[in-house]
């Protein structure tokens, strides 16, 4: 595996590579990673002619200074975990390298970042979707590769394509779970034995709205899953909201022709955990 920490460097070696025709499929990633990530970059490999993956914790879409800092890095892992996949270039630059100046463009994402981690998490998408364009425009992949955990961030990301007209495509990956149904997240590591053992719950709680929407509108479905965080004295929901798999946008009544998504954000303790599950 070759390591570029500089943008030049790397872009030299892929004009090389995309000059004898290979694909590049491309994972961006912040590091910690874990069987999640690696999934995506199974399938990139397979999928293409040459991996790509990009490391790099991206201060400007952490709205929290405590979150960026505690965020876990083990690059000497990360690079053990790369080479297991086969992966063929490291991109893991410094913030200089991405950042020279200071960023000043503002994205309109309209509705699709007015609801769930866009009201809870101000400016992240604008840091999401700034990082992940100027990681397109320095890689230029064939295809890029997304977990359907981030689900708001994916739809966003799409959007961004779209407006910016970039010729790359999307490729949404299925959210990778531990065997108790935790969803796989970098984050994990930061929980204590005991808030792993309660973190399930939050699958659990997920498959119940799934199935109950049988016998319940979206509402009152809605409330009964706030119902159980609020009972469960280890978790503070922040949101649970039934969208629209295309706007987002919470949904009133059930509709066999709308793709229909749970998507939920808790904490334990001092730890954010998102999940989502496909209701219709
Ligand atoms: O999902 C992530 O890990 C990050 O948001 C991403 C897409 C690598 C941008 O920093």
């Amino acid at each position: 595996m070759r390591i570029f920490p500089l943008i030049k460097d790397l872009r030299a070696f892929l004009d090389e590579q995309k000059a004898g025709g290979k694909r590049v499929g491309f994972v961006p990633t912040m590091g910690a990673l874990h069987e999640g990530h690696l999934s995506l970059m199974r399938q990139a490999k397979a999928e293409n002619d040459l991996l790509v993956v990009s490391i790099f914790v991206n201060p400007i879409q952490f709205n929290n200074p405590e979150d960026l800092k505690k965020y876990p890095r083990d690059v000497e892992g990360d690079k053990k975990l790369l080479e297991s996949v086969g992966c063929d270039a490291l991109f893991l630059p410094s913030e200089d390298e991405m950042y020279p100046e200071p960023v000043t463009k503002v994205y309109d994402f309209g509705d699709l970042a007015n609801v769930m981690e866009g009201v809870f998490r101000p400016g992240h998408f604008n840091g999401v979707a700034v990082v992940v364009h100027k990681l397109f425009d320095i890689v230029q992949p064939d295809r890029a590769y997304f977990g359907e955990k981030d689900f708001q961030q994916l739809a966003i990301i799409k959007k961004m394509v779209q407006m910016e007209n970039i010729p790359v495509e999307i490729i949404p990956c299925p959210i990778m779970r531990e065997s108790d149904g935790l969803a796989m997240s970098s984050r994990n590591v930061r929980l204590t034995p005991e808030q792993r053992k309660n973190a399930p719950f939050i699958y659990q709680t997920l498959r119940e709205a799934q199935r109950r929407r049988k016998h319940l509108c979206a509402k009152p479905l809605q409330q009964m899953v706030i119902n159980l965080f609020d009972a469960n004295k280890n978790f503070r929901l922040e949101y649970f909201e039934i969208v629209d798999d295309q706007n987002l946008q919470p949904i009133q009544n059930w509709n066999e022709h709308v793709g229909t998504v749970a998507c939920v954000a808790a904490w334990m303790g001092e730890v954010r955990l998102i999940d989502n599950i496909r209701i219709i």
